[in-house]
């Protein structure tokens, strides 16, 4: 069974003093159960602050994004190594906000990836469409490139340290759109199918794919629940610990088999 997963992306919010609050209330609230795996991306400048507070729980440290080289002439970038350095284990990318608003390609995101897995992150890697593609049925088209020309050719040994999120576009924020547990499962569905040709079948069986787009405390259990919905990756409700750590719960519950009656 792949393990559930929650991460919080608290995308370009709080300050110094949200951050430890923030953090703080998020690792002391952690209840002692490993079923889960939980990790928070904050902002560049707070990951070293954040770190610190972590250290010793269960929550692991993440970034939102990277540049693809080690160090050099990449005026206000930030390196995988310098992620590391700060004691960073996994990194999101291809995050909609950065594809959308920022311009990334398929081709810079697939750079990404690859860089950040050859220099020891585990990468979520996040695809998505938009409400246009989905009412003209581009849904499958959109996944299948985003899919294919950000993960076509990765080394199969890497794979281990791969998850994918699916945020569909119209869903995330204050859209006032949420997708219904089926929606997610069919389009989780579609993913691993389509994993399962690049790579192969065994790799789409182990590949965790999370669900992004106002998840809160009240539908956590149901996208959770659905077969292939492995994890939550969370914007809004990541930006206090009460409801973070109500769909971490939720993401517990989901986790214990179901008992007989
Ligand atoms: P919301 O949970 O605010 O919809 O954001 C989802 C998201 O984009 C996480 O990366």
């Amino acid at each position: 069974m792949r393990q559930k997963f929650v991460i919080g992306n608290w995308k370009m919010h709080t300050t110094t003093a949200e951050a430890i609050h923030l953090a703080t209330a998020i690792a002391t609230g952690m209840v002692t159960d490993d079923s889960v795996t939980v990790a928070v991306c904050p902002p560049f400048p707070y990951l070293a602050l954040v770190g610190e507070i972590l250290k010793g729980s269960r929550v692991a440290l993440g970034a939102q994004n990277l540049y693809p080289a080690k160090e050099g002439a990449f005026t206000g970038e930030v390196s995988p190594t310098m992620l590391l350095d700060l004691g960073c284990r996994y990194v999101i990318l291809g995050h909609s906000e950065r594809r959308h608003i920022l311009g990334e390609s398929d081709a810079f995101i697939h750079h990404k990836v690859r860089v950040a897995l050859d220099a020891g992150l585990d990468v979520i890697f996040c695809v998505g469409e938009t409400l246009a593609e989905r009412q003209a049925d581009q849904t499958e088209t959109v996944l299948d490139r985003q899919l294919l020309q950000g993960l076509d050719g990765l080394p199969a040994a890497t794979l281990a340290h791969l998850s994918i999120a699916y945020e569909p576009l119209w869903a995330i924020g204050s859209s006032g759109h949420q997708a219904t547990p089926q929606q997610a499962q069919d389009a989780h569905t579609v993913i691993r199918q389509r994993f399962g040709q690049i790579f192969s079948e065994r790799s789409a069986q182990t590949l965790a794919i999370h669900y992004g787009g106002s998840v809160n405390p009240k539908n956590a259990d149901g996208l959770l629940s659905r077969p292939g919905v492995d994890g939550g990756l969370i914007g809004g409700d990541s930006l206090n610990a009460e409801p973070f750590l109500a769909i971490v719960q939720a993401a517990i519950r989901q986790t214990q088999p179901v008992e007989a009656v």
